[in-house]
Parts: structure tokens; C-alpha cells; sequence
């Protein structure tokens, strides 16, 4: 069997370290993968650090597409995956998540009748101004094998009106499987080396347990100043409190957005607070190690919520929804969006919460495995 899988974002690469692994290891005599990547991420700390870290093949195929607006990226997208895919004529594409990446690979190989693999298929932030939202519908609407990750993906495919029907799986009729986290596969997989290898911890001076981590990309709080104000403010005052170092590895859209939006003296006077340490984006090995001598972790990523929560750490959600809905509702999150009393008061919460509970709900870190053997039952 030969797939191709279609990555382009930080998140999907990262994800993609679990697939190919397991086909390397265990599936190399049955499943040839070739690896496409978009070129939507493209700084080398966003796409290049992770290849050579996680030992993922290198892409046969980069198109080089980097950023541009939603219609631009995704159309020079569709067209280039369009061409690789008539030449290499495989028995699947297997895509990843809600990016634009994803919806250009799921438009691409749909209408020329190559069947999708959808890893993190039925989550909904019922959110539909989100383009993540709009790519993950078009995406699982368009699958032949939806694989969720939690139940709640699941339930969300069977109420759109999928049906969970036996094989043999087709676009009209596909099959959903509900496999556990591959994220997780991976967090169990690298928190060893990463604590082998990473050296971040005492490179930034930072004590275990001591430290909160943060991160913030999401379109909805950067494009929008009054937003990112909020959050960055509420930022600082946590950082003045008892001296409260939070760490931040700094997205590149975010670094955009706080020079556009804002003066020079503001964002100067934000990156002189001692106690926000804002670096650049740090390998995974780096995040893990950051995330796993956390004390809290605040952030709009869906990845690093996820994350947080296999660390059994407590997870502010910068956002005003999740689809990761299990985290709020076992306790060991508080969405906030970018409310500013409202990150404050999650804060006190979380320092004054013990007995915090992490139920296993992402599976038990096989998703990878389990997803190759049922490539190999139904394609
Ligand atoms: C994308 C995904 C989002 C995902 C995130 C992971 C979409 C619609 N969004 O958002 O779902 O959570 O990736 O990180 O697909 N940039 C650089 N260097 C890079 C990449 C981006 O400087 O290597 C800057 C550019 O200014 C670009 C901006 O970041 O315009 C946004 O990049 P883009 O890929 O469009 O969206 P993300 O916000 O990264
Ligand atoms: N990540 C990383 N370095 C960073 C920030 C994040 O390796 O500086 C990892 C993080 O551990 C998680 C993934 O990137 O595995 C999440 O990606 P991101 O937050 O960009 O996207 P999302 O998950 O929200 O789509």
C-alpha cells in the first residue's frame, strides 16, 4: 500500500513523527508512505528542527507555498497537490488536523477520487468564524476513514449525521474509528529522550514546578488588538506577582501581529518584563521539556492544551471554546478566552487547586499503531 501524507503546519509534522514511526518499525514490508510537505510553516524552528529531531523522513515533496491570504494559499495548494497526486497515484492521502494544509490535500485528492485518511477527525469548536473549524468539516465530510481521538469526536460525527456502519468504507459511506491521541503516542514516546537531551530548562535559569508556560497564536487573539492587549497585560501582572517568571516561546504570527498592532515603546516595554521570558519557538524536545517542569500552562494552542493535560498540568485556555471539551470538564482546565479578570481569577484558582484529576481519555499512546493496522483492513 502506498500513502501520502500531507503535512505544512508545526502541529502536523509533530503529528506526523508518531505515523511514520510506527510504519518504519512495524508496518515498512505492507505501507510505503511518501511525505508531502506544503511549505505552510517554513521558518527552519517551525518545520526543519522537527524533522531532524524527531527523526521523520524528510519530505520527498515540498511545494514551498509559505504564507499568504486563506483563498491564495489554499488554491496554490489544491493545484500543486493536485499535479503529485496524479503522478504518484496513491492508495490514500492521509491528513492531519484543521489546517489550511488540510482542507487544500482533502479538496485536492476528493475530486480525483483517492481516498482520505482524516488522523484528529469529529472535533468541533462549533465556532464556524474559525478557519480551523471550516477546514476539519470540509475535511471529514469528504473522508473514507475518520479517525477521532476522544469520544466527544465521535459523538460529533454520528449528531452531523455519519453513520457508524460496518465495511467495506467509502466517501459515501466511511468508516469512523475512535483510536485514542496520536499526540499522546508522542508525548509518551519523546518525554524520555527529552529528558535525556534537553538542556532549556537550566539554559533559562528556571526552577521545576516554579514556572508557568504560554503560548498564543490563534488568529481570533492576535488579529485583534484590543485581544492580544488583554492577554499580554494579564501577562504582566501575573509576572509581577511574587515574581512569577512565565515563559514564552514566541509564534511568529503573534511576533507579527504585537508590531503591527502596537507601538515600539509598548512592545518594548512588554519583552524588557524580566519576568516574561519571550524566546523564540522552541524544538519539541525544548516544549516538553518546558511543558513537563511547568507548574501551569497557559494557552490558546490545541496541542499544547493537550499536552498540559498528559503532564498533568493545569491548563489555562486562552480561547473562548475548546474541542477538547474532556479537559474543562474533568477539572484540569478553565476556559477564559481573553478576558483579563478572567485569566486572573483562573490563575488564583489553579494555584490554590490541589487534587487536580487527569483521567486517561486520550487512549493509551498505540494510536499510531492501531491506525496502520486499519489502513491495511480497509483501503
Ligand atoms: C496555522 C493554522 C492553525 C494552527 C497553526 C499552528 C491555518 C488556517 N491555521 O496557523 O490552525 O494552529 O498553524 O501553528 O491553517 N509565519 C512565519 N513563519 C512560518 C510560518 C508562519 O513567519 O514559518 C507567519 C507569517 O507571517 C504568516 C503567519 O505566521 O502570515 C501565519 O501563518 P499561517 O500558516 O497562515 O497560520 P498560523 O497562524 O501559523
Ligand atoms: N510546540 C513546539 N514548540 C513551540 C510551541 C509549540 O514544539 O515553541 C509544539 C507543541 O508541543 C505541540 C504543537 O507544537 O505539540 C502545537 O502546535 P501549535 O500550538 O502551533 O498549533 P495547534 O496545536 O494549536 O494547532
Amino acid at each position: 500500500m502506498k500513502i501520502i501524507t500531507i503535512i505544512g503546519a508545526r502541529p502536523q509534522i509533530i503529528k506526523a513523527a508518531a505515523l511514520s514511526r510506527t510504519i518504519l518499525n512495524s508496518f515498512s514490508n505492507e505501507i510505503t508512505e511518501v511525505i508531502l510537505h506544503t511549505g505552510q510553516h517554513y521558518d527552519a524552528n517551525m518545520s526543519e528542527v522537527f524533522f531532524e529531531e524527531l527523526g521523520i523522513p524528510q519530505p520527498s515533496i515540498n511545494l514551498n507555498i509559505r504564507s499568504d491570504s486563506h483563498g491564495q494559499q489554499t488554491a496554490a495548494m489544491i493545484e500543486k497537490i493536485e499535479a503529485v497526486l496524479i503522478a504518484e497515484q496513491p492508495d490514500a492521502v492521509v491528513v492531519y488536523g484543521d489546517t489550511n494544509s488540510t482542507l487544500a490535500a482533502s479538496i485536492a485528492a476528493t475530486k480525483i477520487h483517492i481516498p482520505i485518511v482524516h488522523i484528529e477527525a469529529g472535533l468541533r469548536s462549533f465556532n464556524k468564524k474559525m478557519p480551523e473549524e471550516i477546514n476539519r468539516i470540509m475535511c471529514d465530510h469528504s473522508s473514507t476513514l475518520l479517525f477521532s481521538p476522544t469520544k466527544a469526536g465521535v459523538n460529533n460525527l454520528l449528531a452531523e449525521g455519519f453513520e457508524a456502519t460496518d465495511a467495506p468504507y467509502s466517501i459515501d459511506k466511511p468508516g469512523i474509528f475512535h483510536c485514542g491521541d496520536i499526540m499522546y503516542d508522542n508525548s509518551l514516546y519523546f518525554s524520555e529522550l527529552s529528558t535525556k537531551k534537553s538542556t532549556i530548562i537550566t539554559d533559562l535559569g528556571l526552577t521545576k514546578d516554579k514556572f508557568i508556560l504560554a503560548t498564543v497564536h490563534r488568529n481570533d487573539n492576535t488579529d485583534n488588538p484590543a485581544k492580544l492587549r488583554a492577554i499580554f497585560e494579564a501577562f504582566d501582572t501575573i509576572s509581577s506577582i511574587k515574581d512569577q517568571i512565565i515563559v514564552l516561546p514566541l509564534h511568529p504570527r503573534t511576533k507579527k501581529m504585537l508590531h503591527q498592532h502596537f507601538s515600539e515603546a509598548f512592545v518594548n516595554d512588554l519583552l524588557s518584563n524580566v519576568n516574561l521570558k519571550v524566546i523564540e519557538p522552541v524544538s519539541f524536545l525544548d516544549m516538553i521539556a518546558l511543558e513537563m517542569n511547568s507548574k501551569m500552562i497557559l494557552t490558546d494552542s490545541g496541542g499544547v492544551q493537550k499536552e498540559a493535560f498528559f503532564f498533568k498540568k493545569p491548563c489555562i485556555i486562552l480561547r473562548p471554546e475548546t474541542e477538547w471539551v474532556e479537559l474543562v470538564d474533568c477539572g484540569a482546565a478553565k476556559i477564559v478566552g481573553s478576558d483579563q479578570q478572567q485569566i486572573l481569577a483562573a490563575y488564583t484558582h489553579f494555584e490554590l487547586a490541589n487534587n487536580l484529576e487527569f483521567p486517561n481519555i486520550f487512549g493509551k499512546g498505540n494510536a499510531a499503531q492501531y491506525i496502520c493496522e486499519q489502513l491495511l483492513k480497509h483501503l
